[in-house]
């Protein structure tokens, strides 16, 4: 599916339970060659050298850059630096939990929300800015998406930056399909990460699935299911799709209200 021996940016690795760590195992396993972006080093020690968080062997084969998407110096030698590419995967997002998250969803932290736009939203187009010409040939983009169809509580202002996301999804493809570069997003359903577990109230999302989910859905398990879409549409079989965001939920976001007794997943 993917391109074997073409090389693959997958940006925002924190550790084994990213879901950047997901995509990037699935597109070696087709043979691509992945190269990963992690923010700092701070969070390099903090979570990816965690003891046990990976195999002496993983540790020494992973090839990753430092790229904290706000420092456009770093985020340009990082493009100046991985050469060609035939996709790149932006696995971003950044909201303070105690302002832009959480019961209330008025803040006066206007500061703590331009920061969470310009990591969730607008590095999406600093991506394509500074990363077009290593997809000289082409390429696809994909970026990460949450449910925006319905409002959750706590879920608050990255709420707003995922609707916007995928408002600049639309907007880059537009201005890409030129250059004949896909960009399109992946909405995935809850899964249990380091970004997860810094909501307020993600357990109550996770009910949300478990009480509305036609498919039965695992918060762990179905980070594959996620990596498989990613991959989908970073290969060549989907040629003709870009500004689209591909919905892997198990199908909750087209339920109305909860799933009645007879209609739950036997599984
Ligand atoms: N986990 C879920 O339930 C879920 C569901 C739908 C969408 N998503 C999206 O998937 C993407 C990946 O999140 P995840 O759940 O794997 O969590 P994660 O915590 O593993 O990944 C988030 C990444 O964003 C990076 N990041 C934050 N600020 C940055 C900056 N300034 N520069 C560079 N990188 C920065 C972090 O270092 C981290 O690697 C995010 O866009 C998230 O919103 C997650």
């Amino acid at each position: 599916m993917i391109e074997a021996g073409k090389t693959y940016l997958v940006m925002g690795l924190l550790d084994p339970d990213s879901i950047a760590y997901a995509i990037g195992k699935t597109i070696e396993s087709f043979g691509g060659k992945v190269i990963y972006t992690v923010q700092n080093d701070i969070i390099k020690r903090r979570f990816l050298d965690r003891e046990g968080a990976l195999s002496d062997e993983e540790r020494k084969t992973i090839d990753f850059r430092y790229c904290d998407i706000t420092d456009e110096a770093q985020t340009k030698q990082l493009f100046s630096e991985v050469g060609p590419l035939a996709g790149i995967v932006h696995s971003i997002a950044f909201a303070n939990p105690r302002t832009a998250l959480g019961q209330e969803f008025h803040t006066d932290a206007v500061e703590d929300l331009k920061t969470a736009h310009h990591i969730s939203c607008i590095s999406l187009a600093t991506v394509l800015r500074l990363g077009q010409a290593n997809l000289g040939e082409g390429g696809s983009v994909v970026a990460m998406t949450f449910d925006t169809s319905r409002v959750y509580p706590f879920y608050n202002w990255m709420g707003v930056q995922k609707a916007a996301l995928e408002a600049l999804v639309k907007a880059l493809a537009r201005r890409h399909g030129r250059d004949l570069i896909r960009v399109n997003a992946v909405s995935s359903g809850p899964l249990e990460t380091k970004a997860a577990s810094k909501i307020p109230g993600f357990s109550g999302i996770e009910t949300v699935w478990s009480q509305s989910s036609p498919l039965p859905w695992d918060t762990t398990k179905d980070k594959q299911a996620v990596a498989n879409a990613v991959v989908f549409l970073l290969s060549p079989y989907a040629e003709k799709i870009t500004g689209q965001t591909l919905v892997v939920d198990g199908g909750a976001s087209v339920v109305a209200g909860q799933l009645c007794d007879f209609e739950r997943p036997t599984a």
